[in-house]
């Protein structure tokens, strides 16, 4: 059941109904990791989720592992996307295997432990405590179940895996031998659409996620100036993440200044911020393994040039129009089509689109598209094409406008299959003189919108938004 009334009057309270702004801008967010504790209500959530999938697999298996890596010295352990969604486990070097058998529908290895692993990871839970805290039908050694996994690959039945894990994949292919009629299918077949419509305990932290990265943003706008570098904003930016028990970014951290604002995913995040800068923050801080998805364009000394305020001005708009088209029922390309006709409307005005009627000219600024889902990955799981939306989605919201140094030379090559060269060179030509004042503006506005029975929650509100309020945060 996905009812969301209660968890909705909730985020009310819990977030306050005033819009933010103010001399102090509040952003209700607390250190406070408790909200993380599986509880047996969260033992509930996986268990229908469980029961969901088993009723519509037939009689194949899912087997999925806790781990994309079962071990790298680089990076911190986070549980495979699927594995997690469907168990709430999180010791690395885990097996599930789920099946329509009534007696093992759900069999969860145990973590393989010796002294020396306790000496250096620390003490795992034993098989005991795993049955009466996550509830399997039965738990397995680590030896027990690769070769119940074994056996399983040779049976010829379907078998769900994440694909996206190769090396997984490619070791339960040599397991099942050349010969075998296994078919290994995506387990995103079965539960992608149940990850698209998201559940109060999902919406909750992602409503934190959201929070924490608007509390970084805003700390970024109260610390930035010029002779700074894009590395120190995102030294903020983590900082603050960790700060408020974001163990880790979402993706990783676009923090772009000048030129770099107009790099769709610019990451080395190196540079000298100058006087008379933009600095794009497109970042996200993950909390209970959902990610949040922000951008924000501030100027870097404080105040927007003439110029950047009015694309800034351009993209918010479009940004707010497209807002107001989310709601259940809309097209999913519904607030894409806003954009697109506010942005061009906007371009012609200031004479930089030559021909209204013509989307290359339109995509020569605007580039991207401007929605996805978002959840467990930046860009989430489900099926985008050709459908409506519906109460429980969250998607991104994201217009952009971006002046490319070199934009104007690479046109002829960009555009070559839209139109004709003589064309492309006539376009040139005329927007040249009034390109040039704009160039190296990258401005992109991202926000994350849940979709609710009656419209939809702007999860990302507290991070500030309008030129009057960033102004005064940077003052
Ligand atoms: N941060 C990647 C995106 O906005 O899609
Ligand atoms: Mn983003
Ligand atoms: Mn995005």
């Amino acid at each position: 059941m996905k009812n969301f009334v209660p968890l909705f009057i909730f985020i009310l309270i819990l977030t306050g109904c005033n819009n933010p702004g103010g001399r102090t801008w509040m952003i209700p967010v607390s250190i406070d990791p408790s909200d993380l504790a599986y509880t047996p209500s969260s033992m509930e959530s996986f268990e229908e989720r469980r029961s969901q999938l088993i009723d519509s697999l037939g009689s194949g298996y899912v087997i999925l592992r806790s781990a994309d890596q079962s071990s790298s010295n680089r990076h911190e352990f986070r549980p495979n996307n699927y594995f997690y969604y469907l168990t709430g486990y999180e010791d690395r070097g885990s097996y599930a295997i789920l099946s329509k058998d009534p007696h093992a529908s759900y069999t969860l290895s145990t973590p393989p432990q010796n002294i020396r692993m306790q000496i250096y990871d620390g003490e795992v839970l034993d098989a005991e405590e795993i049955m009466e805290k996550y509830g399997p039908d039965q738990t397995v050694t680590y030896r027990e179940v690769r070769a119940l996994i074994d056996s399983l690959v040779k049976t010829g039945a379907s078998i769900y895996i994440d694909r996206s894990d190769r090396t997984f994949m490619r070791d339960l292919q040599e397991m099942a031998g050349e010969n075998g009629s296994t078919q290994f299918k995506h387990i995103g077949e079965l539960v992608d659409e149940l990850r698209v419509i998201k559940e109060p305990m999902e919406v909750e932290y992602m409503q934190k996620a959201c929070n924490i990265t608007a509390m970084a943003l805003t700390n970024v706008m109260r610390e930035c100036k010029p002779a700074m570098y894009e590395f120190e904003m995102e030294a903020v930016i983590e900082g603050t993440f960790l700060e408020y028990g974001s163990a880790m970014p979402g993706f990783n951290s676009i923090v772009g200044s000048g030129p770099n604002s107009t790099t769709l995913h610019y990451e080395p995040n190196k540079r000298l911020m100058e006087d008379g800068d933009l600095l794009l923050m497109d970042v996200g801080a993950e909390y209970g393994y959902y990610t949040a998805d922000i951008t924000r364009t501030i100027p870097v000394n404080g105040k927007f040039t003439a110029e950047q305020g009015k694309i800034y001005e351009l993209v918010l708009e479009a940004q707010k129009a497209a807002i107001e088209q989310m709601i259940p029922g809309h097209m999913f390309t519904d607030a894409n089509d806003t954009i697109k006709e506010m942005i061009n409307q906007g371009l012609v005005e200031l004479g930089l689109i030559t021909d209204p009627g013509s989307p290359w000219q339109l995509s020569f600024y605007t580039i991207h598209g401007t929605s996805h889902f978002l959840g467990m990955d930046v860009h989430d799981v489900g099926r985008y094409r050709d459908r409506e939306l519906e109460p429980g989605m969250v998607i991104t919201i994201e217009p952009g406008i971006y002046f490319r140094e070199k934009a104007l030379e690479q046109a002829q090559e960009m555009f070559k299959n839209d139109a004709d060269s003589a064309v492309i060179a006539e376009f040139i030509e005329e927007i040249t003189p009034v390109y040039e004042q704009y160039v190296n503006i990258g401005v992109r506005i991202e926000d994350d919108i849940l979709l609710t029975t009656g419209g939809n929650i702007n999860l990302s509100r507290y991070a500030p938004k309008e030129i009057e309020d960033i102004e005064q945060i940077m003052k």
